[in-house]
């Protein structure tokens, strides 16, 4: 009998990359699959979908559609993910040749869905927060490590907490197992993950110590193998002068920070249950700038949330202008079910939307530009992760800037001194330093 193969389509964040790494690991250990990238020697095709916007939901099923079309004869075809979650068995309704949909929440039970034709497990309650999986990573050089599963906050836009639960911690000595594990067989760069990583700590399956997240980057940072650490996504709620401090202060820990303002008008940002305001979003953002000289800041910005008013696109305008991040996701506001902000009065007519999110971008790409004649001769410390076409070698920065070489793969795995010597708006191109 010839290997069986895996086909994995993964959408969305970092959180389902992950998840997709999950899946594979199961799949090889146990029921001996190996991948590939053609789908048409697939023996099993899955797709880990992502739902907190609208449009890649409708194009689930034209995709799938494809797939189905194009799968050789006996394939079997799962739909995975926050999607999966949400639309749960209308999924099999509306494309009854997808042989089981599996939820966000029950990567876990892969190996056990594939086998009954017609499963669908979604259930959100389903605790894998002490689950051990395999250990394969899709880059050997960084290791993504969940900290925690599913999201206790209420955001009147999103759908996460009904895909993927309540937030329930990894205890910290399975977490420090995995980095251990993980930097020790090449993966310096250790990526911890969770919806809410600054909340950690607060809610663990049984009896655990009480660990914050400050807590716990210490503890990683203790393991001599790791030697660099990032995380994703902090709330800028949680960002108590206890984490900056560790954040700014700790060698280890890379200076880039994820930052989601959502939106810059404080009366919009209590519509979204945000729990900050513009005036603290602000402080915190120039105190990060003051303690950690050189960080690199990214958000994530919605436009066009119902009510926005002109007077509220321009607190949002503001604060671009005053933070500078250097990188921001902008979205339209999508109404999602299950989310309050769906009923709400006030949605912004779609056109209105498009202008507004032109505006931010446009305005973004000149700060951009801005930043870029500053790059120039600028010497990094690049930890390089992947081979790229024609000779290329491409890293990050500590502060998480895209850099790439020329090189060949015994760059791969190290950390060199690069000159900036053609900066980009989103990546950048260096020598190294001799
Ligand atoms: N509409 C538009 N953008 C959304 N996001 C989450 N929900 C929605 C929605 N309903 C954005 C947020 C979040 C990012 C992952 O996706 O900015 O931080
Ligand atoms: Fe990730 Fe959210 Fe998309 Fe789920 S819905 S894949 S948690 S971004």
């Amino acid at each position: 009998m010839g290997v069986k193969r895996l086909y994995i389509e993964t959408l969305g964040c970092a959180m389902n990359v992950r998840d997709s790494e999950h899946i594979v690991a199961e799949l090889t250990r146990k029921e001996g699959y190996e991948t590939t990238d053609t789908l048409e020697e697939a023996d099993l095709i899955l797709i880990n979908t992502c739902s907190v916007r609208e449009k890649p939901v409708h194009k689930l099923f034209s995709e799938i559609g494809a797939f189905n079309k194009r799968r050789k004869p006996g394939a079997k075809i799962g739909v995975c993910g926050c999607t999966a979650s949400h639309l749960g068995e209308e999924i099999i309704k509306k494309a009854p040749f997808v042989d089981f949909v599996l939820g966000a929440r029950n990567v876990s039970k892969i190996t056990e869905v594939l086998h009954r034709p017609g499963a669908v497990e979604v259930d959100i309650d389903h605790d894998e927060s002490r689950y051990a999986f395999g250990d394969f990573r899709a880059n050997p050089y960084k290791a993504y490590v969940n900290i925690s599963i599913g999201c206790d906050k209420q955001c009147t836009f999103c759908i996460v907490p009904h895909t993927r639960g309540e937030e329930i911690s990894i205890p910290a000595e399975l977490i420090i197992r995995e980095a251990k594990k993980a930097a020790e067989s090449g993966a310096k760069e250790i990526f911890l993950l969770g919806q809410n990583v600054n909340n950690y700590g607060r809610r663990f399956s049984g009896d655990h110590p009480r660990v914050t997240f400050t807590d716990l980057l210490k503890m990683v940072s203790e393991i001599d193998a790791v030697e660099r650490i990032r995380f994703t996504s902090p709330h800028p709620l949680h960002m108590d002068d206890d984490f900056l401090r560790e954040f700014a202060t700790n060698p280890k820990i890379c200076k880039s920070m994820h930052m989601p303002l959502q939106s810059g008008s404080t009366r919009i940002l209590k519509a979204m249950k945000r729990g900050y305001t513009k005036e603290w979003f602000l402080e915190r953002a120039q105190k990060l700038r003051e303690m950690a000289p050189g960080v690199t800041i990214g958000t994530d910005i919605i436009v066009a949330f119902p009510g926005e008013t002109e007077e509220d696109f321009e607190d949002t305008m503001e604060v671009l202008e005053r933070v500078r991040f250097e990188q921001v996701f902008s979205f339209k506001y999508s109404p999602r079910p299950l989310t309050p902000a769906k009923d709400y009065e006030g949605q912004v007519p779609d056109e209105v939307g498009s202008a507004r999110l032109s505006r931010l971008q446009a305005r973004h790409n000149e700060i951009l530009d801005e930043l870029k004649a500053q790059r120039l001769g600028e010497v990094h410390d690049v930890y390089f992760e992947e081979l790229r076409p024609g000779g290329t070698v491409a890293g990050r920065s500590d502060n998480n800037l895209a850099i790439s070489v020329k090189g060949s793969e015994e760059l791969l795995g190290k950390t060199v001194k690069v000159r900036i010597v053609e900066p980009g708006r989103t990546a950048h191109r260096g020598e190294v330093v001799a």
